[in-house]
Parts: structure tokens; sequence; C-alpha cells
């Protein structure tokens, strides 16, 4: 029960990262409003997960997301998960691309974080972990221009956040993981020409030999929200399985 009496909203919870952090809070004694666009994985995970509330919200929709979180008291926590891997080079990145992924990955963090941040200034305590990746400011990785840009500017988002709200109490962190195995990355495997090769090839980048399952970057995400990282704020956790070693 480490994060007993913690109210915590998650975005993108209805798979991948999001999903097992969204259960492992719960778990572990949190109250957990579950968040995605997917209401029919939303439904499922309600349905098995009964302590674990649900809510179908946009995190890009400016107008649903202030009325989503001025619905909420008492938010201790924000782990905010939603992302978008767009392929290729710069030269592959039309402008349409690039807006569709500054707004899924940069601003979608900002509208919860500004919608959100009040209501824990209030309270003198709130926390946000934000989900980045070791592709970011931290590694270069081909193919992924966008996703690669946006990511390291989450990691500023972080650093930002940190600084200027450290006297009110608020704490705001980074996970960084590397290649994990979720739903959509098993998508990207698929929309490979060799989708087998693209498989090998996940793997064999990986110092490791394996890929991180999704539980374990919500076993980072549960430290990160409990009492126990209270001096850690302003971090960039990297969780990649020794790739950027
Ligand atoms: N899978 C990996 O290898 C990996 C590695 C590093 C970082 N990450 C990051 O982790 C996060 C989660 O990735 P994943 O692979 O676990 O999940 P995923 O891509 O499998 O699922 C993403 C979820 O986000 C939801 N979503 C998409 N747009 C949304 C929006 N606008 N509002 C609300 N929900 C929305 C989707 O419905 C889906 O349920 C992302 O930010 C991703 O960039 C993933």
């Amino acid at each position: 029960m480490r994060l007993e009496n913690k109210n915590i909203v998650v975005t993108a919870a209805a798979q991948g990262i999001g999903r097992a952090t969204a259960i492992a809070f719960a778990n572990e004694g949190a109250n957990v409003i579950a968040t995605d666009i997917n209401e029919e994985k939303l439904n499922e995970m309600k349905a098995n997960h009964s302590n674990i509330e649900t809510h179908k919200l946009d995190s890009t929709n400016k107008l649903d997301v202030e009325n989503f979180c001025s619905s909420l008291n008492n938010i201790n926590i924000l782990f905010h998960a939603v992302g978008f891997v767009h392929h290729g080079a710069i030269l592959d990145c039309d402008s349409e691309e690039f807006q569709r992924s500054i707004n899924v990955n940069i601003y979608s963090a900002y509208l919860m974080s500004h919608s959100l941040l009040p209501k824990m200034i209030k309270q003198k305590k709130g926390n946000i972990i934000i989900v980045s990746s070791a592709a970011s400011s931290v590694k270069g990785v081909p193919n992924r221009f966008i996703y690669t840009t946006t990511k390291a500017a989450l990691n500023g988002f972080v650093k930002a956040i940190a600084v200027d709200y450290i006297k009110d109490g608020i704490r705001c962190n980074a996970i960084l993981p590397g290649t994990v195995e979720t739903p959509s990355w098993e998508g990207r495997v698929q929309m490979a020409d060799d989708p087998e090769q693209a498989r090998k090839d996940f793997i064999s980048r990986q110092a490791m030999g394996r890929l991180a399952q999704p539980n374990e970057i919500a076993s980072m995400a549960v430290y990160l929200a409990s009492d126990e990282s209270d001096f850690v704020t302003g971090t960039l956790n990297l969780i990649d399985g020794g790739w950027t070693l």
C-alpha cells in the first residue's frame, strides 16, 4: 500500500505502459482515474479492475481536458503517458505530421499539467510524472525525427515545471523507457516490410537482448508517485535495459 490516499490521474491508460501503471497504482492502494480516447478498452479495464475509475478523455482537446480537470478534487498526481511514434527522418515528416506529433506528444502534456497544477498548488503538494523516451535528448535513433524532438522537449518540460514550482511542493519527473513490448510497438513491427526481421532488429539493439515489459516501467512509476521519492524532482529516469550505454 505504497500509494494509499493518493488520487492519481493516468492518461493513455487503455493499453501498454499507461494501463500497466494504472493497475500498479491501484494495487498499491491509490484512487486511480484512468483516461484514454479508447472507451472500449477502458470499459474492459473497469470490468477487470473495479477499484479503477475510468473516463474517456482526449488529452489534446483543450475544452474536454479543462472540463474534466475542473470536475476533480484533491488530485495529487498526474501520470501522463500519451504519445505517438511517427516513423521517418526530417524529410519524411511533412508539416501536418510535424504538428500532429507536437500536439499529441507535447501539447497534451501541457494541457493536462496546466489544468491540474493549480489544484496541486492549492494543496501544497503535487507530483507530475511524464513518460518521455530514451529516444530524446539522450539518444538519437534512426527514423524517429519528430518523435525524438518532441520527447527531448518533454525532458525540458519536466525540468521547467520542477524548478518553477518546487517551493509550492510540486515535484515533476520524467520516465525515459527504452523499447517496451506494448500494442503500439507490436503495430510498428507488423507495419515493417519483414515483421519477423523487424522484431529481431528491435530486440538485438537492446544490450540485455530483450525488450522491457510495461509492468517494469510501472514499477518505476510507483516509486516516483510514492513518498519514497520525495527528494526526487526534475529528473530524467532512464529505464532502457542498457540501450544507451
Ligand atoms: N512502447 C515503447 O517502446 C515506448 C518506449 C519509450 C517511450 N514510450 C512512450 O510511452 C507512452 C505509452 O506508449 P505505449 O507504447 O505504452 O502505449 P500505446 O502506444 O500502445 O498506447 C497509447 C495509448 O494512448 C491512447 N491515446 C492516444 N492518443 C491519445 C489522446 N490524444 N488522448 C488520450 N489517449 C490517447 C491510445 O488510445 C492508447 O491507448 C508514449 O508516450 C510512448 O511514446 C513507449
